[in-house]
């Protein structure tokens, strides 16, 4: 088997899929230090698709797993499959689901998906216009993928008129060339994962991540800085009419209009009192969501992912571990912004001894026996627990055991799940 990627998330699946006993070899690419230790990395470039396909060919590879969602948008999955390489994920067809957010909303629409009412435009003054007559708060989004900078909370009129008139000036290329207005949704946000075969959908889990780079959740917005699973907003009757409500009508929606969705559906979800909205969809795990799964899922990941590929999902039974998952992102001082790259990491073998503790690579290389830093998001230090307090405890007392003076985290990943079982208590 092959795994695309080289995050957290990557790091994660290939530690759950090296663990099954129906995985003989497996390579990764390009991978990270972390991943080494579960597979074989190979330099291929994955934007190279040729080359991807020619690897698979080389080495007789069965089964691809791709993780991020740029190479699903650029229609990797269409082309391996053409080529006879059996590939988990979206096609290019069924990634628009994360690729045009205009695509989602109208198909949400044209099925009755509860989501934030909406329009979509080709240009700033018909825009503008609807800014007007919606008020702020309101919220502008670059229709195409911008790598976590397309939506733009607007809380005045003039905020939102800039944002407009960055988007389409190109300000996010061509991703911005279409713009999509909504309304701003308020309530608590969630993620829930459900894994798709193109007819049918099995729920995996509910997440929260931190965006916000500072204590509190605040600052900058980042590619998320902690994350936690369950998300204790997501009672069992919330997932229940999410499936109901959002994830099945989705894959009914697609296979219908002849675009079968395949893979991960990660939906963005905002509830309040009237129950769940549809903020966004991923075609893809999340990162850090990946490392807060992973380790709860008792069952072999292998064959589940097989099952989607061959659209075979029906009845298919995953198993969860009770037990809370917590993940703390360490990052390179400066990150969102400029960081450097290449600061020694230590003290990872003596963190990765506490009881249930996980430690996923991101941006990493190894050199000279050593582990350097090589990215923003450096590590995922992931912690099981009986509740979400003990996770946090133990994913905490790992940070600690690890030097990098040039690293920081937050250190308050779960509060909101703490506050809330503290209540319960
Ligand atoms: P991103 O993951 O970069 O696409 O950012 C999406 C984030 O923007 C979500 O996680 C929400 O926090 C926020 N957001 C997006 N759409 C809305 C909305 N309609 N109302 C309120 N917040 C929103
Ligand atoms: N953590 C958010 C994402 O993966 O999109």
């Amino acid at each position: 088997m092959l795994l695309l990627g080289s995050g957290g998330r990557e790091h994660a699946l290939a530690w759950k899929m090296a663990a099954s006993p129906l995985t003989e070899r497996l390579w990764c690419a390009p991978g990270n230090a972390g991943i080494a230790a579960e597979a074989e990395l190979v330099p291929v470039d994955i934007t190279d698709h040729p080359a991807v396909i020619a690897f698979c060919q080389a080495q007789g590879v069965d089964f691809v797993v791709v993780g991020p969602e740029a190479p699903l948008v650029a229609g990797i999955v269409d082309d391996l499959e053409a080529a006879d390489i059996k590939t988990f994920g979206p096609t290019k067809a069924a990634a628009r689901l994360e690729g045009s957010k205009g695509f989602t909303k109208d198909l949400a629409r044209a099925n009755n998906i509860p989501t934030a009412a909406y329009e979509r435009f080709h240009a700033a003054p018909p825009a503008k216009a609807y800014v007007r007559a919606q008020g702020a708060p309101i919220v502008i989004k670059a229709d195409g993928l911008a790598a976590g900078k397309g939506v733009i909370i607007a809380q005045t009129i003039a905020e939102a008129d800039a944002a407009v008139d960055m988007m389409f000036a190109g300000g996010l290329g061509t991703a911005g060339a279409e713009v999509v207005i909504e309304e701003f949704l308020q309530g608590e946000e969630a993620s829930f994962f459900a894994l798709c075969d193109g007819k049918t959908a099995v729920p995996l889990a509910s997440a929260q991540d931190h965006k916000r780079v500072l204590d509190g959740d605040l600052g900058p917005n980042t590619g998320g800085m902690g994350a936690y699973s369950p998300a204790p907003v997501m009672t069992p009757a919330l997932e229940r009419r999410t499936m109901d409500e959002i994830v099945l009508p989705t894959v009914r929606a697609m296979a219908a209009m002849g675009a079968p969705f395949t893979g991960i559906l990660y939906a963005g979800l905002m509830i309040d009192a009237a129950g769940p909205k549809l903020i966004e969809y991923n075609v893809r795990l999340g990162d850090p969501e990946c490392q807060v799964l992973m380790p709860r899922l008792m069952s072999d990941l292998v064959p589940a992912l097989v099952a989607a590929r061959d659209g075979v999902l029906k009845n298919f039974d995953l198993r969860w571990y009770d037990e809370r998952a917590l993940a703390v992102v360490m990052a390179a001082k400066g990150y969102p912004g400029n960081y450097a790259k290449g600061s020694v990491i230590e003290g990872l073998a003596e963190a990765a001894q506490i009881e249930d503790v996980e430690i996923f690579h991101a941006g990493t290389r190894a050199e000279g026996g050593r582990i350097l830093s090589n990215g923003g998001r450096v590590l995922n230090v992931c912690a099981l627990g009986p509740s979400v307090k003990d996770a946090q405890a133990r994913a905490y007392a790992a940070v600690d055991r690890i030097r990098w003076p040039d690293g920081f985290c937050r250190r308050d990943i779960g509060w909101r799940a703490i506050a809330r079982e503290t209540q319960a208590r």
